[in-house]
């Protein structure tokens, strides 16, 4: 699908009385916007009583943007159910764990699994894509918005718990298999039948670990065939021209974006780099690059991003203001990273609601200012090249498998404090970020073959057959990380007993994991050892100021060399981190999370071994600070240089690249400056 739309925002005509419609669509057509994304949460407008469809003020809008050259993504309302339906139907609200129905005022207050709200559902997307299926400006479909935002509780009401019971029927077969696979004879906790079982509700104390992990796992598929339930009736009555997306969160997982991403067109992404809901200032370059590579890998193909952040954001209290250039950086970093498309949020900060303070690209006067001026420059710079990188990604040789099902069994029980399945991941990629080293995020189902390295944070349920999978690719010359925690449960979340750890990854790693610390908040040093590899084996390095964190593996070595050995606690001198030489290639194991100086030389000695290089041709050199991200085809490759700080940063340029957007004269990028470079590839 070729696409016309560079750049677009997310647009909220009901907001704004019908007279300002038009001065706004003349002002995004003259910033070159060319999509806008309404409707995802105004139910109430179309629907203000039962029954009584009201899109004449969408049509409107849409018709209007349209004559401007603005086409239009609808979203399906269906995370704001309206008051009148929430009173009429009151069980259609979510029930938290602690058994409390979550009220109206805010949004997602819906149960997913209601059947009453699910008819209400089907009625309006019935008839939207009845309304919108000829208009000649509309081009797709957002489903929802943001699956699993507000939705952190998961609902746990009664329609939930007899939909759990039936997913489970379907997965046990009979409550035996389910009493064996939950361990429910620990503290009595075994069912005579289906219907005793119950949503993970708060309890007086505890709760069955097995239980935990099916139902974030029946959640997720219960939103995707939420989802389902409108995309199908989109492709049924819409032309097939219409896309449908959705707008996905990085790195969250109420819902696995594998699954969902199956029935829509292409995934999205809501960028905000303004890290002030986590509580900073912004996220680090290799957070953002980690979060949209995370989105990359849902599909392996180019996305868009629905919500790029424009402004200063916030609800009750606000985050720093991007700097002057920050704005069209972060836009680019989007683009660096696979987007084929940025939509920004919002056109106009609003105000009135929740979201006062999330700014728009337009204040809340509506005239413009600078956020406007800097996202004219951008795509004026930018819209004209972007045609040439469409549907191109980076041809990564190192892969990090993201799970799912690992993140939630962390969740259930991170075995100790901070242990966290996503930090994990983001360590591992900064190391390689730093070395200026493209990385895909890949499923556990992927075709490894295509990587030189792979990565596979916290392996923590096991299966025979992925084991066998990863074996295969050392065996054929693939060199593979497992890290501490690998091979501890079963796909039940119940611990392996067959064999010490890590389990069925013992040949493969040639190792046993005799002991382990759970560090929680201690460090322990680390040392890396000379003639790392086991090529000349044992010898103390230099002591250098590497620890380890949050949980130590002590490795009795079955084959496998010694990397790195601790040098604290009573087993100092054991190791850490090993290597094993399996077929043709070599398998690692990572007992500790470790510091950001001892990854750094780990993905030295990982990347050097398995000969991958910095996916930076040679002729380049960029200064610490300026991310470089590639994205290629089979006859071009650009190089995306993004300076992330207030410093000018210097890099060295060949002659023969081709400056095509922002600004560098092949020596300097400005500060939050970005430049994007050609290279014809040869045969
Ligand atoms: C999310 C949502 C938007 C808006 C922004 C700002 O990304 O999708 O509707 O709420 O956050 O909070
Ligand atoms: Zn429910």
């Amino acid at each position: 699908m070729k696409n016309n739309f560079k750049f677009g925002v997310d647009y909220y005509p009901e907001h704004w009385p019908e007279e300002r419609w038009e001065i706004d669509a003349f002002l995004m057509e003259e910033l070159g916007l060319k999509v806008v994304r309404m409707a995802e949460f105004s139910w109430h407008k179309m629907e203000p009583s039962e029954g009584s469809y009201q899109f004449d003020w969408l049509e409107k809008a849409v018709n209007l943007l349209g004559k401007h050259g603005i086409s239009t993504v609808l979203g399906t309302p269906s995370a704001a159910p309206p008051a009148w339906m929430v009173r009429k139907h009151p069980e259609i609200l979510p029930e938290g764990p602690d058994g409390i129905k979550r009220g109206f005022g805010g949004r997602h207050h819906d149960c997913q699994s209601n059947e009453i709200y699910r008819d209400y559902i089907k009625k309006m997307v019935t008839q939207m894509a009845q309304r919108f299926k000829n208009n000649p400006y509309v081009v797709g479909w957002q489903i929802d918005n943001e699956f699993g935002n507000s939705h952190y509780d998961l609902c746990m009401c009664d329609s939930c718990a007899k939909s759990f019971r039936v997913w489970l029927k379907k997965k046990y077969e009979n409550v035996d298999n389910l009493n064996r696979d939950w361990g429910t004879c620990f503290w009595s906790q075994e069912y005579n039948d289906f219907s005793e079982v119950e949503p993970p509700r708060k309890t007086a104390c505890g709760a069955n670990s097995s239980q935990l992990l099916d139902w974030k796992r029946f959640h997720s598929d219960l939103i995707c065939e939420f989802s389902a339930l409108q995309s199908n009736i989109i492709r049924e009555i819409c032309p097939k021209e219409h896309f449908i997306t959705h707008n996905c969160m990085g790195f969250s997982d109420v819902v696995s974006y594998y699954d969902l991403s199956k029935q829509l067109d292409f995934v999205s992404h809501d960028l905000y780099p303004g890290g002030y809901w986590r509580g900073i200032d912004t996220i680090t370059p290799a957070e953002i690059g980690a979060e949209l590579d995370g989105i990359r890998g849902i599909t392996g193909k180019p996305y868009w991003i629905m919500e790029q952040q424009s402004s200063i954001t916030g609800w009750e209290t606000m985050g720093r203001a991007p700097k002057p250039g920050q704005i069209p950086l972060w836009a680019v970093d989007s683009i660096a990273h696979g987007a084929d498309t940025v939509v920004f949020f919002r056109w106009r900060s609003c105000s009135v609601g929740t979201e006062q303070y999330w700014h728009g690209i337009l204040p809340h006067s509506g005239i413009p200012s600078r956020a406007y001026e800097e996202i004219k420059g951008l795509i004026e710079d930018m819209a004209p090249v972007m045609e040439e990188f469409e549907g191109s990604v980076p041809k990564s040789k190192v892969a990090i498998v993201r799970s799912y099902e690992q993140g939630w069994a962390m969740e259930v029980q991170p075995n100790a404090a901070k242990v966290d399945y996503y930090s994990q991941l983001n360590a591992y990629y900064k190391a390689l970020f730093d070395k200026k080293i493209s990385v895909d995020f890949v499923p556990e189902t992927a075709d490894l073959s295509r990587y030189k390295l792979v990565i596979v944070p916290l392996w923590y349920l096991s299966s025979d057959e992925t084991a066998k999978r990863y074996e295969d690719y050392v065996k054929n010359g693939g060199h593979i990380v497992f890290t501490m925690r690998a091979g501890v449960k079963d796909e039940r979340n119940i611990c392996n007993t067959e064999d010490p750890l890590p389990g069925n990854l013992s040949e493969l790693l040639g190792i046993n994991v005799v002991e382990y610390d759970p560090l929680n908040a201690n460090k322990i040093k680390v040392e890396i050892l000379n003639g790392t590899c086991g090529k000349s084996g044992g010898e103390e390095a230099k002591a250098v100021e590497n620890f380890g964190s949050k949980w130590a593996d002590v490795l009795s070595l079955k084959g496998a060399e010694p990397i790195a050995v601790y040098k604290d606690e009573w087993y100092s001198g054991e190791a850490a981190v090993s290597v094993n030489d399996f077929g043709k290639g070599k398998a690692y194991y990572v007992g500790t999370e470790p510091s950001e100086g001892l990854m750094a030389e780990l993905a030295e000695i990982w990347t050097r071994e398995a000969s991958v290089n910095t996916s930076v041709s040679c002729g380049i050199k960029a200064e610490k600070g300026l991310e470089v991200a590639v994205r290629e085809t089979d006859k071009k490759r650009w190089y995306f240089f993004l300076n992330h700080t207030g410093e000018t940063k210097a890099v060295t340029v060949p002659p023969e690249l081709d400056l095509i957007a922002g600004a560098c004269d092949g020596i300097e990028v400005m500060p939050y400056g970005y430049a994007v470079f050609e290279e014809e590839l040869s045969d």
